[in-house]
């Protein structure tokens, strides 16, 4: 899975170049063929390093690829049902979708930050993926799907974002409202305060554990919860940056998830590092 060659082919060729605006593909075309293959090979690399050269062009393209191979390897529908919590302005997982279901996935995500969900609706308006945008807080998700509703929920570099919301809202500041950049090293910062006092018990956790158990509630028996997180080497030596935590997202969920009693069984997939990537099948 992920190798070089298969995602260059994948992003530049059929199924993902195809689903992209004319002007992402002319930025993807204006790469040249070498500079490509070593910037790939760089953002599959975890974590990546700083300054990847295109990475602003290849880093979703990127992802996307990963989900789509993923997808392929479980077998899942053609038509596939998706839901995301959390998906900011972020579009590769409706890419991954919409080029795995030809145009015919049906997307939704359950959202709070207004400002980041208008700028994802400027990126997917040439898509035919039908996408459902609710905002609202994922925790509320039961009241928007019911059970048995999507194949695999896909949770891209979300652990952080719902433990950021959990433990920022509280403190007074409003996550849908807000202008979510200048605010996130805020947020990242109480996240590794309630973390190091171990009120993360108390709030984080708790809500994180709630829109996971939802999601399982939410997908089809035999369906997948994935999970993926990544933390650039740029801000390993960043003074503030909790460096150490924030590489151990994954872990640090798979064994609050081990801990409770979700019906899921983990999935290892060769080359997925466990680190950074976490796969659930629904029991059945
Ligand atoms: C920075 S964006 C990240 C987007 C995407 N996950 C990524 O990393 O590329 C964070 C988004 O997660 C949303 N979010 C965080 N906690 C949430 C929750 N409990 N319910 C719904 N949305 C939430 C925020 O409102 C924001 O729109």
């Amino acid at each position: 899975m992920w190798n070089l060659e298969g995602v260059i082919s994948t992003i530049t060729q059929v199924p993902i170049f195809e689903k992209l605006t004319q002007q992402r593909q002319a930025e993807l075309m204006a790469i040249p063929q070498a500079e490509l293959a070593e910037s790939i090979a760089a953002l599959l690399t975890r974590p990546p390093a700083p300054r990847i050269p295109h990475g602003r062009v290849l880093s979703n393209l990127v992802y996307a690829a990963q989900y789509y191979e993923v997808f392929e390897a479980f077998s899942l529908p053609e038509q596939l049902r998706v839901y995301e919590p959390c998906v900011g302005a972020s579009d590769p997982i409706i890419i991954a979708a919409e080029a795995y279901s030809n145009g015919q996935a049906d997307y939704t995500t359950v959202n709070l930050n207004r400002t980041l969900r208008e700028g994802l609706q400027g990126k997917i308006g040439h898509l035919e993926t039908s996408v459902h945008i609710i905002d609202d807080n994922a925790q509320r998700v039961l009241t928007h799907l019911g059970p048995n509703s999507v194949d695999v929920v896909c949770f891209h570099h979300a652990i952080n974002d719902a433990i950021q919301t959990a433990v920022s809202e509280p403190r007074g500041m409003d996550t849908a409202t807000v202008d979510w950049w200048p605010n996130e090293r805020q947020m990242i910062e109480w996240m590794a305060e309630d973390f190091e006092s171990g009120l993360i018990e108390k709030r984080g956790k708790p809500e994180l554990m709630e829109i996971i158990g939802n999601a399982a509630k939410l997908t089809r028996p035999g369906g997948y919860l994935i999970f993926d997180h990544w933390s650039g080497l740029s801000y390993r030596d960043v003074e503030w940056f909790p460096w150490e935590l924030f590489c151990d997202l994954v872990p640090i969920a798979r064994q609050w998830i081990e801990e409770s009693s979700l019906p899921v069984t983990e999935i290892k997939l060769p080359d997925a590092d466990p680190q950074w990537w976490m796969f659930l099948q629904i029991e059945n």
